[in-house]
């Protein structure tokens, strides 16, 4: 718009530049509002009925739309009879972790009938995410999904797609979950394992009363789609498929991908993967497919969720043809699948991946068993890193960390294993037992980490998505294993590798991953696996204040929710 359009205006220039400004302005940021109550409702799934914890009486929960350069405010009202918290998993929370929402990590519980405003800035970030409860259990069907589109006036660095939806795979139990962990934890081991596995909270045909229960997705012959896929699973790392329909994957983790053609993914709990699907195939009715893999000595899971990819005009009665998913213990289809993840790279995107390193952290992950007298058996399963199982605090650790709270938590967290052995050698199930503390790592303000987690042979091999509130990392190295500090380093990719905020370390191997620490406050680490998060396989980083205000955490809100 040229200024000259300004001058029958004459004596209105002040109005007339402000509307200029807001014409031309392209980032004009709004400020979002959602009002999230936590309810409780009867569902039905698998032929049985039962109430479930739900934001709004929705299963999924509500889709949150917004821009990057938003505000966005979400009104969380506790009506439910457990404590709640909610987090907004990816988002970074600059200096602003008292909106991060994990549970005695960064804020205390919401308590029945009280009410907390999360106080979100998206700064730099678009595509999708989703939110869940950070509490118990309570995320089995607290969940629903974050859609950042990017500022008005910036185009997806991909074609346009014609429409776009978003699948969210989760599990389901048919007993009240709560109840079954409890029970589980009295014995000192895992609870069942889930009924069901679900696409936008339905089933599929694969399971008993399902008619009501399948997502269907309707497409038009020749147009393109992008499919935001998220991985809310407690437990299970998922492949996807579409019968007959390749699939080029564009974005994980809200970070643009260099696009690349695949006929399954792979999701671990925690991450997303949006992906462009072409309905280029004769019109008909396509199952698409969810299914766990498991590369791991642990109980196998086959139970498969389904979907349907629909053409318009297709009747409902013709039978959808099922997918090609890779076999339950493809490890090579996994690797291969993860070796194609890049950053895409670009002036406008780029992949600032830290090339120095201040900090170098090895961490091992590890099952054990320890010493319970409250557990029938005597004994339950744990989990660890560098052999310190993490105990939950009484108070919230960046309440604690802000206020200067003495006798919280230590910030001794062990940078290396006390002791090296063998990782990934024979099966150890001698000494399982772990040492327990509310123990964190303190890094310096801007300070480069690299953080190599380690899987580990005690009791078993397992893969383990390790998600790190408060940051993205770089994925710059992994391998199947023990890490070779001398040889691996030589192998990593500083260039274009994946950006993302929750890694899957493979089974019996390793993962190294880079992140500058540039975010003041309380950040929580963790195993995606809810069991394993419930087992303690977590820690949490306290990165200190810079110099200045703007380098210091906020001060917290007015109803930040006491203990
Ligand atoms: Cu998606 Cu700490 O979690």
């Amino acid at each position: 718009m040229e200024p000259k359009s300004c001058t029958w205006l004459e004596g209105h220039l002040f109005s007339c530049l402000l509307f200029l400004i807001f014409l031309c302005h392209p980032t004009f940021a709004a400020v979002k509002t959602y009002q999230f109550d936590i309810q409780v409702k009867n569902v039905s799934r698998l032929c049985n009925s039962k109430p479930i914890v739900t934001v709004n009486g929705l299963f999924p929960g509500p889709t949150i739309y917004v821009r990057d350069g938003d505000q966005l405010l979400v009104n969380v009202t506790n009506h439910a009879q457990y404590n709640m918290s909610i987090h907004w998993h990816g988002l970074k929370q600059f200096r602003n972790g008292w909106a991060d929402g994990p549970a005695y990590i960064t804020q205390c519980p919401i308590k029945t009938g009280n009410n907390y405003v999360y106080n979100i800035t998206i700064t730099g970030q678009r595509g999708t995410l989703w939110w869940h409860a950070h509490i118990l259990w309570l995320r089995a069907t607290v969940y629903g999904a974050i859609v950042i589109m990017p500022k008005q006036g910036t185009q997806f660095p991909f074609p346009q797609p014609y429409l776009e939806q978003t699948l969210i795979l989760g599990e389901w139990w048919n007993q009240d979950v709560e109840t079954l962990v409890n029970q589980g934890n009295k014995l000192g081991l895992p609870p069942p394992p889930s009924d069901a596995h679900t696409i936008n909270g339905k089933p599929g045909p694969l399971f008993p009363c399902s008619d009501k229960n399948t997502y269907a997705l309707e497409v038009e012959q020749g147009k393109t789609y992008l499919l935001r896929i998220i991985n809310a699973a407690l437990n299970d790392e998922l492949f996807f498929a579409i019968a007959g329909h390749n699939m080029t994957v564009v974005e994980i983790d809200a970070v643009y991908t260099k696009p690349f053609i695949t006929n399954a993914i792979l999701i671990a709990p925690g991450q997303t993967t949006n992906v462009l699907v072409t309905a280029d195939q004769a019109p008909n009715r396509y199952f698409i497919g969810a299914r766990a893999f498991m590369d791991a000595p642990v109980t196998v899971d086959n139970k498969t969720a389904a979907a349907i990819l629909q053409y318009k005009g297709v009747p409902n009665t013709v039978l959808p043809i099922f997918p090609q998913l890779p076999a339950q213990n493809n490890t090579d289809f996994a690797l291969s699948y993860n070796g194609k993840l890049k950053s895409l790279n670009t002036p406008q995107y780029p992949a600032n991946v830290p090339l120095t390193i201040d900090r170098h952290l090895f961490y091992t992950i590890g099952l054990g068993i320890n010493a319970c007298t409250t557990c029938q058996n005597g004994t339950q399963l744990t989990a660890s890193l560098n052999n310190v199982t993490f105990v939950m605090p009484k108070i919230g650790l960046l309440q604690a960390h802000y206020f200067n709270t003495p006798g919280v938590y230590r910030t001794d967290f062990p940078d290396k294993p006390q002791t090296t052995f063998n990782y990934t050698g024979a099966p150890l199930t001698a000494n399982l037992g772990t040492s327990l503390g509310t123990r964190l790592s303190k890094l310096a303000f801007n300070s480069t980490v690299e953080l190599v987690l380690q899987d580990t042979n005690l009791l078993t091999v397992e893969s383990h998505p390790f998600h790190l509130h408060g940051f993205n990392f770089f994925v710059v190295g992994s391998g199947i294993g023990n890490f070779d500090a001398k040889k691996d380093p030589a192998k990593f990719n500083l260039v274009d590798p994946p950006e993302r905020n929750t890694i899957g370390v493979p089974t019996g191997g390793w993962a190294a991953i880079r992140f500058r620490a540039d975010n003041p406050g309380v950040w929580f680490m963790h195993c995606h696996l809810e069991l394993h998060t419930m087992w303690g396989l977590k820690m949490a980083f306290v990165v200190e204040n810079g110099k200045s205000i703007e380098q210091s955490v906020l001060p917290p809100p007015a109803d930040l929710p006491t203990c």
